[in-house]
């Protein structure tokens, strides 16, 4: 049993009531009889499938469609399997802007036109996926395209040399750029938005691919191939509509955009999403920055019916995340640590931030609760949670790029972010319970010491990338051993909490075919001290992927069994 004390922080009231009970035995809720479907559906706020409530544990690899055989493609979904996983979250894009000479891609964006690429390098390589998956017992998270695509020579970032390109993470198609980081490396090396907002000639503006009906449109004919295709596979778990949609991008948004034109572009899409395919949950994919003082597009116009079960999370108040709740709660926190603190002499500073997910300052809108509450990001995750054909909530949690709240002075850093991610978890799970809907978190990762060096932020004037140490105060990466203890914390927060979903980000692979023009793979250890980079058998590794994964395995199968198939409240 992991229950060390009660819950210390944010929520700590509601949650100590709810939780620190010590649990001996389990409360059996019966199953929820409802029409049985091998699709996974949403019912109330769970998933369903085959009858039975259906909760998962996943990982990502976004990758999976760009590797070059099916032997590989079956090695990873093997892996994975057996290390406990029973989703896989991975891109149903490949966008590209000129078609490459060798490796795959799906979706050619050239000059306001779309081809899709239906070939044994194209949409082939993501059938096998999805049919290899059935094979391993896992179901398939599908995301339809990327908030970030940058381009070092093209979008607004200056390079000043090949090194801060490859820090930047970017990729430039212009021969001669020194960017040797192979195609489809890193996760914002795949197209998406912004190759949508270049190839269309209009307004060099990022927010045009939300507002401007063209793009909308060329996105929607992107949407209805992919999604007709595997509309009827059971396999299938639920379509994401972006990963990390938002106004911050590789493209600068206009200064116009808000967060009520992200949500109008997922209510938009994802009615046409459920047009072409009613099995299949609709997701955001966005990282859950809330809104608090935004008007709504959605307004939440009754509180959901008090639940029947006799849980003990249910038993909790359910309150609207407002401006005066969250100053309150983040007071009351900070003084209990503080007592703390006094009592054991311990105490700690805990500014943290390696800024990829940087907000511009001309949105945000000040209301002293920071940009992760108060819509900095172009994003309110209240407004796209209550989209009627949004049937699943998703939040990310990656303390290293995003600062979700004031690090507590109590605290030492290693903690802080500990704590972040898991007030972060309670947040958007309090939200969730306004609407009765199913929430996830569908990203989690925590960058380590020796994961470094492969690590690309977009923003690397932040330090340790930055010559200028000046710029932020920045706390040591954490070892691996303190990656592994974060995991186990959040993942336990959120099973507790009652998320029905988890995916960590991200899986590496070893034993795969090197092959060139390919993702497969440079020498990481390599990047980004040396731009010649030799290639390895190791799938891609952003600084989140593990070498060794099998302290990851070992968390995942100790919450597994109990979670996967939980039909009550699970003992941890
Ligand atoms: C649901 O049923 C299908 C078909 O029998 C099966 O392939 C799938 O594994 C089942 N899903 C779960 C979560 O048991
Ligand atoms: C795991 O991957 C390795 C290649 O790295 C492969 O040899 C092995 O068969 C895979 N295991 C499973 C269960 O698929
Ligand atoms: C792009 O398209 C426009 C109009 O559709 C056409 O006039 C122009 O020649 C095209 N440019 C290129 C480089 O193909
Ligand atoms: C979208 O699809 C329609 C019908 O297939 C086609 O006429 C149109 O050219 C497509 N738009 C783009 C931008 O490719
Ligand atoms: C993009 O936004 C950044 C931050 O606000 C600003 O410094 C930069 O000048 C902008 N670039 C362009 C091309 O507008
Ligand atoms: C590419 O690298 C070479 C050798 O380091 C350098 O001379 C050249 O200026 C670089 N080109 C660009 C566009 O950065
Ligand atoms: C919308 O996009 C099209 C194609 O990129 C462009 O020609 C048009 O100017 C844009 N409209 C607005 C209002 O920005
Ligand atoms: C899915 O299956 C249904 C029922 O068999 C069929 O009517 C529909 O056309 C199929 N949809 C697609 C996109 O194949
Ligand atoms: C900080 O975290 C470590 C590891 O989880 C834990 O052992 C320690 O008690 C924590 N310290 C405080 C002050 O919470
Ligand atoms: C990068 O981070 C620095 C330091 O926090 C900040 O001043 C700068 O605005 C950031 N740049 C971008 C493009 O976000
Ligand atoms: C494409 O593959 C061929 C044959 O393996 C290789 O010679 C060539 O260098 C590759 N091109 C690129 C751009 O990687």
């Amino acid at each position: 049993m992991f229950v060390r004390s009660c819950w210390p922080l944010l929520l700590s009231l509601l949650f100590c009531n709810a939780f620190a009970k010590p649990s001996t035995k389990r409360e059996v809720i019966p199953r929820d009889t409802g029409a049985s479907s091998n699709f996974v559906t949403q019912q109330g706020d769970k998933l369903m499938v085959n009858g039975s409530t259906f909760n998962y544990i996943g990982t990502t690899a976004y990758w999976l469609s760009s590797l070059n055989t099916d032997e590989d493609i079956d090695f990873t979904l093997g892996n994975i399997s057996q290390a406990g996983f029973n989703v896989v979250r991975t891109w149903a894009f490949n966008d590209v802007e000129t078609i490459p000479e060798n490796g795959t891609w799906i979706q050619l964006i050239q000059n306001g036109t779309l081809l899709i690429n239906e070939g044994p390098n194209g949409l082939q390589r993501l059938d096998k996926v999805i049919e290899l998956a059935k094979k391993h017992g896992l179901y398939i998270l599908l995301s339809l395209t990327n908030n970030w695509n940058p381009r070092p020579l093209t979008d607004n970032i200056q390079v000043v040399d090949p090194l801060s390109a490859l820090r930047l993470g970017a990729r430039d198609v212009t021969p001669g750029t020194n960017n040797s980081l192979p195609r489809g490396f890193l996760s914002n090396d795949y197209g998406g938005m912004d190759a949508y907002v270049r190839q269309f000639g209009g307004p060099r503006e990022h927010d045009q691919f939300f507002t401007n009906q063209t793009l909308i449109n060329a996105f929607k004919n992107f949407t209805s191939q992919i999604v007709s295709r595997y509309a009827n596979n059971t396999n299938v778990l639920a379509w994401e509509l972006a990963n990390d949609p938002q106004c911050s991008s590789s493209i600068n948004a206009s200064s116009s955009c808000i967060a009520q034109h992200v949500t109008q572009w997922h209510s938009d899409v994802a009615q046409h999403v459920k047009q072409l395919d009613p099995n299949h949950i609709v997701a955001s994919g966005h990282q859950g920055f809330l809104c608090t003082d935004c008007p709504k597009l959605f307004p939440r116009v009754t509180a959901p019916p008090p639940r029947p079960s006799p849980r003990a999370e249910a038993r909790r108040s359910v309150l609207p995340w407002t401006r005066e709740r969250i100053l309150k709660e983040r007071k009351e926190a900070f003084k209990k640590t503080r007592a703390l603190a006094k009592k054991s002499g311990q105490s700690g500073d805990g500014i943290r931030i390696r800024g990829r997910w940087v907000s511009t300052p001309t949105r945000r809108q000040d209301s002293g609760l920071g940009s992760a509450f108060d819509g900095s990001h172009g994003v309110d995750s209240e407004d796209i949670f209550n989209i009627p054909e949004i049937g699943l909530g998703s939040f990310m949690v990656f303390p290293d790029q995003v600062k979700y709240g004031p690090d507590d002075p109590n605290l030492p850093p290693f903690n802080n972010t500990v704590k972040q991610g898991q007030d972060w978890i309670r947040s958007n799970v309090d939200m969730a319970r306004l609407f009765g809907k199913p929430v996830t978190m569908s990203g989690f990762g925590l960058v380590t010491q020796p994961n470094t060096q492969a690590f690309v932020p977009f923003n690397s004037s932040v330090a340790p990338f930055a010559s200028d140490s000046n710029l932020a105060p920045q706390t040591p990466f954490a070892t691996n051993d303190q990656q592994i203890d974060a995991y186990q914390q959040w993942m336990q927060t959120g099973i507790l909490g009652g998320v029905q979903g988890m995916i960590h980000y991200q899986w590496m692979q070893p034993g795969l075919t090197a092959q060139p023009g390919t993702t497969i793979s440079p020498d990481v250890t390599q990047a980004p001290t040396s731009p010649d980079i030799t290639h390895t058998t190791s799938s891609p590794n952003d600084g989140y992927g593990d070498q060794d994964t099998a302290p990851l395995s070992s968390i995942v199968q100790q919450f597994a069994p109990d979670f996967q198939n939980r039909q009550g409240t699970v003992v941890v």
